[in-house]
């Protein structure tokens, strides 16, 4: 049986449109078909120095929308990453199977050091190791993760390599799972929807502020007013139907975008239609957990509990092997 491990940062108190579909709907599809492990990395989230307050609330805020969106807790473990030290000690070790040279490549290290100058922490610049012990902590056999993340796995299955190359094989080199919606643009229509933009839809944001944002975004540039046609084929707007329309739609809304038979504010309203016809469901889910906390911290103990479990096994190999800790004479 596969082994699956993903992630995600506890930056806000829930998830947007893009960590969605590139990532946390495959989540969801694989606690079907595989033993599953789902973290909120607290501690990557350190890097950007958060108050303790903000984070402890967004570490419940990403749990209650896990949970609303389809994360079973009978059957995946959903835990929070500085709840298993193990963590942190297996990243100092990896540390030493990584070459400065290829963190110097990460891009989203390029990225976050060029958009927050005044901290570029170690941590920012390690952070994709202590996504490697993530993993290979539970010799994860796959990732899903979205297109932002996948110069990251290449990294762990060489450092896994590494490893292997000095002390013998232990781990399964993790394969990257890639969703429909790899790269899933914000409200700019320009760059990757994130957190850190402040360009995203929240999936459990209320219809009114969804409507608000929808309103803002960029469509086709060269549609500057209602009669001039438009090019669905540029605009994110139109590919954002592509989740939450039907097909039928869809034909008639990119007919109607090239003909100016439709407006850019009428295809929106259509999409609010239809995308908070999936999201309330999932908002009122997210209520009604959110009304009873004791469920959620224990939700996550049982996930720690069961997380914990493999995180030991795995720890006592690389010990071993590596003649540290415990054992020997
Ligand atoms: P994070 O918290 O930035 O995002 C969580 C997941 O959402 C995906 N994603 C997107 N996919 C498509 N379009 C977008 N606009 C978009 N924005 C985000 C991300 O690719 C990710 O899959 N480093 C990771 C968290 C992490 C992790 C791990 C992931 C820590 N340890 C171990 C996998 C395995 C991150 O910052 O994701």
């Amino acid at each position: 049986m596969d082994r699956i491990l993903s992630g995600i940062q506890p930056t806000t108190d829930g998830f947007h449109l893009g960590n969605w579909l590139g990532a946390i709907r495959n989540w969801v599809g694989f606690q079907e078909k595989a033993e599953c492990y789902y973290c909120i990395v607290d501690l990557h989230a350190l890097t950007v120095r958060p108050p303790a307050k903000v984070l402890r609330r967004n570490v419940f805020g990403m749990a209650v929308s896990l949970l609303a969106v389809g994360i079973d807790p009978e059957r995946s473990a959903l835990f929070v990453q500085s709840r298993i030290p193990e963590h942190a000690e297996l990243c100092w070790i990896l540390d030493c199977f990584t070459q400065l040279g290829d963190l110097n490549r990460m891009t989203q290290f390029k990225d976050k050091a060029q958009q927050n100058e005044k901290n570029v922490n170690a941590g920012l610049f390690t952070y994709p190791v202590l996504q490697t012990a993530d993993i290979v902590l539970y010799k994860a056999t796959h990732v899903p993760v979205g297109e932002d993340q996948e110069q990251h796995l290449e990294l762990a299955r060489e450092i896994v390599r590494r490893f292997h190359h000095h002390y013998g094989d232990l781990f399964p080199e993790p394969k990257v799972i890639r969703s429909e919606a790899p790269r899933v643009l914000g409200l700019d229509g320009k760059t990757k929807m994130s957190k850190s933009r402040d360009n995203f839809i929240g999936v459990t944001e209320d219809p009114d502020t969804i409507l608000r944002k929808l309103r803002s975004a960029v469509t086709d540039p060269r549609r500057l007013r209602r009669k001039d046609p438009g090019r669905p084929e540029v605009c994110n707007i139109y590919s954002l139907h592509g989740f939450f329309s039907g097909s039928e739609e869809r034909a008639e809304i990119a007919e109607g975008c090239r003909t100016a038979g439709i407006g850019c504010v009428d295809c929106k309203k259509r999409l609010h239609a239809n995308l908070t016809t999936v999201t309330e469901p999932i908002r009122e889910r997210a209520e009604a957990l959110k009304a009873c906390p004791s469920r959620v911290w224990d939700v996550l103990e049982e996930g720690r509990r069961r997380a914990s479990t493999t995180a030991r096994a795995t720890m006592a190999e690389v010990r071993e092997r590596l003649g540290i800790g415990e054992g020997g004479s």
